[in-house]
């Protein structure tokens, strides 16, 4: 039995310890915004939080998960989420969606990190979180809008 926290709420898992992470969040919690896609950890599309820190959800076990805490799209709710997606409405960054709730979880765990980011941490933050409808421009303005507001 691993005992873990999802967006602040107790959860118990008894299920396979090698299962991933995205599957409990998906099939048992119908956590659906964290999304499969490549299931091999290369496209971000199921980022979430891992102890504040921004994981790949498909490559983490449910073996590693006892004591987290497990952040998903679901559950943003701190200030500074609540700016990145202002700013991603703002910049109307969305085309067809799938890669955005891993977009976003990267956004904020970047600025709540660091609410002025240089373009290279930007970049290292936002790597490997991969959109294939390009929209990394619109992706890049909403954070550096999102950080100009959260310093204001
Ligand atoms: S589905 Fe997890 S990184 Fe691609
Ligand atoms: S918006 Fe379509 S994959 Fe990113």
């Amino acid at each position: 039995m691993i005992k873990l926290k999802v967006n602040d709420q107790q959860k118990v898992f008894r299920g396979d310890p090698d299962q991933p992470l995205l599957w409990f969040l998906r099939e048992e919690l119908s956590l659906t915004g964290s999304k499969y896609a490549c299931g091999i950890g290369a496209c971000g599309a199921c980022t979430v939080h891992f102890n504040g820190v921004p994981v790949r959800s498909c490559s983490m076990p449910m073996s590693a998960m006892s004591g987290a805490e497990i952040r998903t799209i679901e559950g943003l709710a701190s200030p500074v989420a609540k700016q990145v997606q202002m700013s991603w409405q703002e910049m109307d960054v969305v085309q067809c969606g799938y890669c955005q709730s891993g977009q976003i979880m990267s956004a904020v765990a970047l600025l709540e990190r660091n609410t002025k980011p240089s373009s290279k941490e930007i970049d290292e933050a936002m790597d490997g979180n991969i959109c294939r409808c390009a929209t990394y421009q619109r992706i890049r303005a909403a954070i550096e809008d999102s950080s100009d507001k959260l310093g204001a």
